[in-house]
């Protein structure tokens, strides 16, 4: 069946806001269309031949950022502490992997969200959910949940202003290695953690000296000084990753220009539905979320429409089962996956399934549920001799209260309202972030003497 970037709208389509202006909405998507696209194709494959590295074991794959980006904490220091955070927990796996850490954000156009229900109820009030600032706003009142097609061009502009500082960031001096000390975040410095962090920095100083000393620095490779970046949101509301879909003048093939990445969410992968045709016709890598209710042969269908080359690098498979039912529902399907053949990158999200409600009401999830999740990943793929490649999060570079528990900084249920800032789901404070980078080293490096 031929496919074009609009052919999706022939499929049906789930979780997907409805306009009440339509004629506002086209002459949105028409001004979307018209404009610069945010990345270029040959990232985009650049990008491909990282991942296939992450799907051979030579590389690992750090993914993270915010579960939704928000229209309102918009501003320079929070994209700076989330870069430096990526960065740190980037030099702690490469460090201890010894294996290049391929750096993907969760930013620059993440903010559409699905949501398990389309009304939210509040002291017997019901309104349309919040489906992320790109739609409607989080207040709950009627007006803001009326979802406004002039939202997109504010989440482009957003996007494309923290992609232009992003870039500045890898490429300006932020991320050279002589500033491994300067990538500590305040509020982490004095901690056990931070100062664990301090020690490592002081090996890599050394390393980065003897290295001098023996002619090999900066002016002589420039990978020293500088760093990639790439960006990765859900692509989630069609007509504005169709607007973003442009033929690349040197190969002539499609891609999304929103992103270097973009991932299938769990509630809209269904075979025969608009994501999985829309996802079918871009070059881009992209992701497909695996959750416990995927069957093997519905696996094995989905990777078939979406990679039928079975190119490597293409196609990243996030498993988000659960620290109590992963070793029940992952490893038939890693298995089936590895005996038929297929390239594919595997990677833990160990968020999604792992969401409890406090007792005091708060959204949230409990440290430990997300450390099990991992290391529960990396022995399943241990026994099965394939690869873990890489880890998918919900994280911020700032001081939050959003996930229970971790021994850098212990935040229990009563925590929760001091600082929960989050627009969705519940992220990793850079406390947190930073310990579970340690441990996931360390893991790596257990498998790598192994
Ligand atoms: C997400 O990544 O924010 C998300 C909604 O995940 P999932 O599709 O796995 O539920
Ligand atoms: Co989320």
């Amino acid at each position: 069946m031929s496919w074009t970037p609009k052919s999706w709208r022939e499929f049906p389509i789930k979780q997907q806001p409805k306009y009440q202006d339509e004629k506002l909405l086209k002459s949105v998507e028409e001004k979307l269309a018209s404009y610069p696209p945010l990345i270029f194709a040959g990232e985009a494959r650049n990008l491909k031949e990282d991942l296939a590295k992450v799907g051979r074991g030579e590389a690992f794959l750090l993914q993270g950022g915010d579960c939704a980006e928000s229209f309102n904490a918009f501003d320079a220091t929070n994209i700076k502490n989330i870069f430096r955070l990526i960065l740190q927990m980037s030099v702690v796996l490469t460090f201890s992997s010894s294996k290049p850490v391929i750096k993907v954000g969760r930013i620059a156009g993440q903010f559409a969200k699905p949501r398990s229900s389309d009304f939210e109820s509040k002291d017997g009030v019901e309104l349309p959910s919040y489906r992320g600032d790109i739609v409607n706003a989080i207040e709950f009142n009627e007006n803001s949940r009326v979802p406004d097609p002039n939202k997109l061009i504010q989440a482009y502009n957003q996007s494309s202003a923290t992609l232009n500082l992003l870039r500045a960031f890898a490429r300006g001096g932020l991320a050279d290695l002589n500033e491994v000390h300067r990538w500590n975040l305040d509020f982490i410095k004095d901690n056990p953690l931070g100062i664990k962090y301090e020690l490592l920095s002081d090996e890599i100083d050394k390393a980065m000296k003897f290295m001098k000393a023996c002619g090999v620095d900066s002016s002589t490779a420039p990978q020293l000084e500088h760093t990639t970046l790439y960006t990765s949101h859900e692509a989630l509301l069609l007509n504005y990753e169709e607007a973003f879909t442009r033929k690349d003048s040197i190969t002539g093939e499609w891609y999304d220009c929103s992103a270097h990445m973009l991932w299938i969410g769990d509630r809209t992968r269904d075979l025969n539905e608009a994501h999985i045709e829309y996802f079918r016709g871009i070059k881009n890598p992209i992701g497909c979320k695996v959750g416990p209710t995927m069957n093997e042969d519905e696996l094995i269908q989905l990777i078939d429409v979406l990679n039928p080359d079975n190119e490597e690098g293409r196609l990243n498979l996030i498993v988000r089962m659960g620290a109590t039912k992963i070793e029940e529902f992952f490893p038939s399907l890693l298995k089936r996956v590895k005996a038929e053949g297929k390239n594919v990158v595997w990677s833990c999200d160990p968020m999604h399934g792992n969401v409890e409600k406090a007792s005091n009401g708060y959204k949230t999830r409990d440290f430990k549920n997300i450390l099990k999740e991992v290391e529960l990943f990396f022995e399943i793929h241990q026994r099965e001799g394939t690869v873990a490649g890489g880890i998918h999060l919900e994280m911020t570079g700032e001081d939050v209260t959003e996930c229970t528990g971790s021994q850098s900084c212990s935040i229990t249920e009563n925590d929760l309202s001091s600082r929960y800032h989050t627009q969705c789901d519940p992220r990793l404070n850079a406390n947190q972030a930073l310990e579970l980078a340690f441990s996931v080293g360390k893991t790596l490096k257990e498998y790598r003497n192994s």
